[in-house]
C-alpha cells in the first residue's frame, strides 16, 4: 500500500501528537454487536480506526507511538479453524505488510504489550469516555505501569482526546475520500431514479425500499448509510419515519431519504415525488418553495462562508413561502424578518439545513470555532473539500388553523455538497430535483 492514504494520515496524527508534547495513541475498531441469540448485527468497523488503517476486520487496534513515529496494528491471529467458519483473516504478518504498519501483533498480545508501550510516555491519546470497555482496559494497563513505579517507570501524566486531532483531519476530505463519496452519491442517485420509476399507487413503502436496496447492493455498496426513510402521505411529516408497510396512495407524495455507504463513506439523498407521477397544485406550490430554498442554500455554500449561511438562506426563502401561502398569517406573524426573528417558521421547518457528511452520515467535526475570550463561539468558516448536506423541507401536520389543502404534505430535498473556492459541487444530482423533470422521468 505504498500509495495508501492511511499511512500518510497516521503520520499527520503523529505530528499533531508531537505538537502537544508527544505520547501514545490508542484507536480501537468497533466491537461486534449481538442482535439476537447467536446472530450479530452486520459488522461495521469504527470510522476513526478505518481512517487510519483501511482495515475492516473486527478485534483490532491501531497504536501510534509519537516518540519513534511508529504505527502498530493489533489484529486477530491467523486461525485455520475459525477461518473455515468465518472466512479469511489477514493475521498480523500479512496485515503489517499490506496495510503498511511498522509492526503488527496478535490482539491476544494487547494486554501484555500495552503496558510496555505506555511506560515512560508523557501522555495518552484516546477517545476519552467513549467506551466503558476501553476505559476499563486503559485503567488496567495504566495500573500495570504504575505498579512499576519503584523500578523508576512512570505512567502517562495526562490524557488528550485523540478525536480532537482526528475530527479536524476528517472534516476536510482528501481526493481519495471525495472520489469514493462521488461514487456513493452516484449509486444512491440511481437508486432514487429507480424508486421514482417503480412508484405507482397500490405498492407499499417496503416495495420502494427493496428497489433502493437492490440498486445500492448491485453497485457494490456494503450497507445503507443509515436507516432508509420511505414515507408516503402523512408519514412524510414524521421526521425519523422508516420504510413501513403503508400503501402508496394515488394523489399522495412519497418522501424518500435513503442512500448507500460505499467503502466506508456515506451519501445522503432525499427526494420527494408524487406517487402517481403528477404533483397536485398544492403539492407543487410547496415543492417549488422547498426547491427554491435549497437553491438559495446551495448558492450560499462556498469556501469562506460560515456553516450557518446556507441555513439562513434557506430559512429566508421558506419563511417568505410560508407567508405567501398563508401557512403563516401576515397579520399574526408580520414580515419575513419577524418570522425569522420569532422562529415562527419552525412550526413547519424544525430541523437544520445540513450537517457534515463523510465516513459517518452525520460526520464528526465541530460546527463552531473556539471563541478567543470564552464568548459566543462563531459558526465555523467553510473550507474547500469540506462536505455537507443541503436539506431544507416543509412539513405540514393537520391543524384547525391550517388550510386543509396543505395537510399532511411533507417535503424535503437533500443533496451532498463538496465546498469549493467559489461555490460547491453537488455529488448527488444523478436524480432530478426539478418538479417538471421528476414528472418527465416518472412518465418515461
Ligand atoms: N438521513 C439523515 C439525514 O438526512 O440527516
Ligand atoms: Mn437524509
Ligand atoms: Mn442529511
Amino acid at each position: 500500500m505504498t500509495d495508501s492514504p492511511y499511512a500518510a494520515r497516521r503520520a499527520r496524527v503523529i505530528e499533531a501528537m508531537n505538537r502537544l508534547g508527544g505520547g501514545v495513541a490508542i484507536i480501537p475498531t468497533a466491537p461486534e454487536v449481538p442482535r439476537n441469540r447467536d446472530s450479530d448485527y452486520p459488522y461495521r468497523h469504527d470510522s476513526y480506526f478505518y481512517y487510519l488503517s483501511g482495515f475492516t476486520e473486527p478485534e483490532a487496534v491501531v497504536v501510534l507511538d509519537s516518540r519513534n513515529g511508529q504505527s502498530i496494528l493489533f489484529c486477530r491471529a491467523k486461525n485455520e479453524e475459525r477461518e473455515i467458519w468465518d472466512g479469511y483473516r489477514y493475521g498480523p504478518e500479512a496485515a503489517r505488510e499490506v496495510f503498511g504498519f511498522d509492526a503488527a501483533y496478535s490482539i491476544d498480545e494487547l494486554d501484555a504489550r500495552l503496558p510496555q508501550l505506555l511506560a515512560n510516555v508523557p501522555a495518552l491519546f484516546y477517545a476519552l469516555g467513549a467506551s466503558a470497555r476501553q476505559d476499563e482496559q486503559i485503567r488496567g494497563w495504566l495500573n500495570t505501569v504504575r505498579a512499576q513505579s519503584r523500578a523508576g517507570v512512570t505512567a502517562p501524566e495526562s490524557a488528550h482526546d485523540v478525536r480532537a486531532i482526528l475530527d479536524e483531519m476528517r472534516l476536510v476530505k482528501d481526493a481519495h475520500e471525495i472520489g469514493i463519496m462521488a461514487r456513493a452519491g452516484k449509486i444512491s442517485a440511481q437508486a432514487h431514479v429507480r424508486a421514482m420509476q417503480t412508484s405507482r399507487p397500490g405498492l407499499r413503502e417496503y416495495h420502494l425500499e427493496a428497489e433502493l436496496l437492490y440498486e445500492f447492493r448491485r453497485h457494490g455498496s456494503q450497507f445503507p448509510a443509515y436507516g432508509s426513510i420511505v414515507a408516503t402521505g402523512a408519514n412524510a411529516c414524521v421526521l425519523h419515519y422508516r420504510a413501513g408497510d403503508t400503501e402508496c396512495r394515488d394523489g399522495d407524495l412519497c418522501l424518500i431519504d435513503a442512500a448507500c455507504e460505499l467503502d466506508g463513506y456515506a451519501s445522503d439523498i432525499t427526494r420527494t415525488f408524487p406517487i402517481n407521477g403528477k404533483f397536485t397544485a398544492a403539492q407543487r406550490t410547496l415543492y417549488d418553495i422547498v426547491l427554491a430554498s435549497q437553491q438559495a442554500a446551495i448558492d450560499a455554500t462556498r469556501a469562506g462562508a460560515r456553516f450557518d449561511a446556507p441555513h439562513e438562506a434557506a430559512v429566508r426563502v421558506l419563511a417568505q413561502g410560508m407567508l405567501d401561502t398563508g401557512l403563516l398569517k401576515t397579520d399574526t406573524h408580520g414580515s419575513v424578518d419577524d418570522v425569522i426573528a420569532s422562529k415562527a417558521y419552525s412550526r413547519y421547518y424544525m430541523h437544520r439545513t445540513g450537517h457534515w457528511i463523510g465516513m459517518d452520515v452525520h460526520d464528526c467535526g465541530e460546527y463552531r470555532e473556539t471563541a478567543p475570550n470564552g464568548g459566543e463561539r462563531p459558526w465555523r468558516a467553510l473550507r474547500e473539500n469540506m462536505v455537507l448536506t443541503v436539506e431544507p423541507g416543509i412539513y405540514v401536520r393537520p391543524a384547525p388553523d391550517v388550510d386543509e389543502r396543505w395537510w399532511n404534505i411533507g417535503i424535503r430535498i437533500e443533496d451532498d455538497a463538496v465546498v469549493t473556492a467559489n461555490g460547491c459541487t453537488l455529488l448527488t444530482r444523478g436524480v432530478p430535483v426539478d418538479a417538471d423533470e421528476i414528472e418527465a422521468l416518472m412518465r418515461g
